[in-house]
C-alpha cells in the first residue's frame, strides 16, 4: 500500500504553550490535525473560564492564514476551582474538559490537587453536566518508584474517584503501562485512554542505554518493553476506548539538555508518519483511522471530521527537520531512531 487516506485526525492531548513558542509549534499541529485538546499547564495555569477564553483567543491569533483548526480548551483543576464557573464555561461550549494534575506530578503542576476530597464538588458537577475529566495518572509520593507511579495511582486515586463519582467520564491521559490498558478495558462505560506516539516507539532503554537521551525523557516516563508492547496492542486493537493524544510537549533545547532537564517529547511534526509506520509494523494500517480520527470524537461526543488526510509511503526515507526554530530557541523533534518511509503533506 503506497497511500492511505483517512479522515483528518484529532489530537486529544496537546501542549501548545504561549507566546513565541505557541506561534512556532501551532502550525506543526494545524497542518495535519483538525482539533486538539489543549493542555492548560501554562505559567500561571488556565484555571477559570475567562482565562480559557483569553488563551483560546491567543491560539486563534497565532493560527496561520487559512488553517482549519479548532482548539478544544481545558481548565486546570485546582482545589479552588469554582464548579459554577466551570459549568458556565462548559455550557457555552468554550471548555471541553477539565485536567487533573496531582500536585508536583509534572511540568507546571504546582497548582494541582493535593487533597482529592477538596475537589469532590467539582467532580460531582462534572458528572452532572457531562464534562470529561482528563487525568495525569501518577502518584507523587516520593516513596513510590517512578516506574510504579501509574499503577499505584490507579489503585489509590483513580479507582476510588470513579467509584465515588458515578457518571464521571474520565480519560486516562498518556497511559504507559499494561496496568493502565487493563484498567481501561475493565471499565464498562465512561473510561477511555489516550496513548502517545512516542510511547509506542520507545521503552526506558532508549532513554538510558549508551548515554542519557534527554529528548526521550517525558512524563509519565517510558516503561519497560513489555509495557510498550501492551500499548501497541491496545492502540492497534480497534478498541474504541483507546485514541491518540500525542502529548507533544515542546521545550527549547537549553531546557532539555541540562543538569535537570524538562520532561516532554515534541512530536507534532512527524506524529502521523510515525503512526503509519507503527500501524504498518503491526499489520493494522486499517485501524489507524479509528485510533487517530474516530474513537476520540466518539468518546467526546463530537462528530468525526469530514475532511481527509492522505499519507504516502515512498521508497526513500522521509527527511524530517531535526529541529524547529522558535523565538525562544530551537526545539528538537522526536527522532524515532529508524528510517520512516511514510509522510503526510
Ligand atoms: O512529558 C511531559 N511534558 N509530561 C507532562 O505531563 C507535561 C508535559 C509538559 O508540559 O512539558
Ligand atoms: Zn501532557
Amino acid at each position: 500500500m503506497n497511500t492511505l487516506t483517512i479522515r483528518r485526525p484529532d489530537d486529544w492531548h496537546l501542549h501548545l504553550r504561549d507566546g513565541a513558542m505557541l506561534r512556532a509549534v501551532l502550525p506543526e499541529t494545524a497542518r495535519h490535525f483538525a482539533r486538539a485538546i489543549i493542555m492548560p499547564n501554562l505559567v500561571p495555569p488556565v484555571v477559570t473560564g475567562a482565562e480559557a477564553m483569553a488563551y483560546r483567543g491567543r491560539i486563534m491569533t497565532a493560527l496561520p492564514e487559512g488553517a482549519d483548526f479548532t482548539p478544544l480548551m481545558t481548565l486546570y483543576l485546582t482545589e479552588e476551582t469554582d464548579p459554577a464557573d466551570l459549568a458556565a464555561a462548559h455550557a457555552s461550549g468554550l471548555v471541553t474538559a477539565v485536567k487533573l494534575y496531582p500536585a508536583g506530578a509534572t511540568t507546571n503542576s504546582a497548582s494541582g490537587v493535593k487533597d482529592f476530597d477538596r475537589v469532590r464538588p467539582v467532580l460531582e458537577k462534572m458528572a452532572e453536566i457531562g464534562c470529561p475529566l482528563c487525568v495525569h495518572g501518577e502518584v507523587t509520593d516520593p516513596d513510590v518508584d517512578i516506574f510504579d507511579r501509574e499503577a499505584v495511582f490507579i489503585d489509590q486515586v483513580l479507582d476510588p474517584i470513579r467509584r465515588a463519582t458515578p457518571g464521571l467520564r474520565v480519560v486516562m491521559e498518556h497511559i504507559t503501562t499494561s496496568d493502565g490498558a487493563d484498567y481501561v478495558r475493565s471499565a464498562e462505560t465512561g473510561l477511555g485512554a489516550t496513548i502517545t506516539t512516542h510511547h509506542l516507539i520507545i521503552n526506558r532503554n532508549h532513554i538510558l542505554v549508551g548515554g542519557i537521551r534527554p529528548h526521550y525523557y517525558c512524563l509519565p516516563v517510558a516503561k519497560r518493553e513489555t509495557h510498550r508492547r501492551a500499548l501497541r496492542a491496545a492502540a492497534t486493537s480497534g478498541d474504541p476506548r483507546f485514541f491518540l493524544g500525542t502529548d507533544s510537549a515542546p521545550h527549547v533545547d537549553a531546557a532539555k539538555e541540562t543538569g535537570c532537564g524538562c520532561a516532554g517529547c515534541f512530536t507534532a511534526t512527524n506524529t502521523m508518519a510515525l503512526l503509519a509506520h507503527v500501524f504498518e509494523e503491526e499489520n493494522a494500517l486499517d485501524r489507524l483511522e479509528g485510533f487517530t480520527s474516530l474513537h476520540g470524537p466518539a468518546f467526546y461526543g463530537l462528530p468525526p471530521n469530514e475532511a481527509t488526510l492522505t499519507l504516502t509511503r515512498s521508497g526513500t526515507p522521509t527527511a524530517f527537520p531535526a529541529k524547529i526554530e522558535t523565538g525562544d530557541g530551537p526545539v528538537t523533534l522526536f527522532d524515532p531512531g529508524f528510517p520512516v518511509y511514510w509522510s503526510a503533506p
